[in-house]
């Protein structure tokens, strides 16, 4: 997603510590949602994501790149679709316009 010409901006001019916390975050709160055994410790969603402007096209980018993942690792379908729709879950407490 940071190499991606339109969502890069996202990342753009932040330090290298705070992209891999959040890295870390990521982890931590979809390893949470799925069951655990990770304890989330980072904010919510609509909070953490609020008046960072993602717009409906960006998130459709994005979830192009999600399905590109799943399709490299050849995730099995019953877990695609859990990752997909939970993911998908969340897409009202992230865009704004
Ligand atoms: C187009 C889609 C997305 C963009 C552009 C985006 C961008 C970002 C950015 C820039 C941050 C850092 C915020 C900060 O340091 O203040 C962040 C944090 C985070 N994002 Fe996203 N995000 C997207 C979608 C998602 C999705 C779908 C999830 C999970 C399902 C997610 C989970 C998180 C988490 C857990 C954090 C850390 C929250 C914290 O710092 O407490 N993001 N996101």
């Amino acid at each position: 997603m940071r190499a991606d010409t339109q969502l890069g901006r996202f990342w753009a001019n932040r330090g290298e510590d705070g992209i891999k916390r959040e890295y870390q975050l990521l982890v931590d709160y979809l390893c949470n949602a799925a069951g655990g055994p990770m304890y989330y410790t980072g904010r919510d969603m609509k909070l953490s994501h609020q008046g960072m402007r993602i717009s409906a096209s960006d998130w459709d980018i994005f979830m192009g790149h999600l399905n590109a993942t799943l399709d490299q690792f050849t995730v099995p379908r019953a877990e695609r679709d859990d990752v997909v729709n939970f993911v998908q879950s969340t897409r009202g407490d992230m865009v704004e316009c």
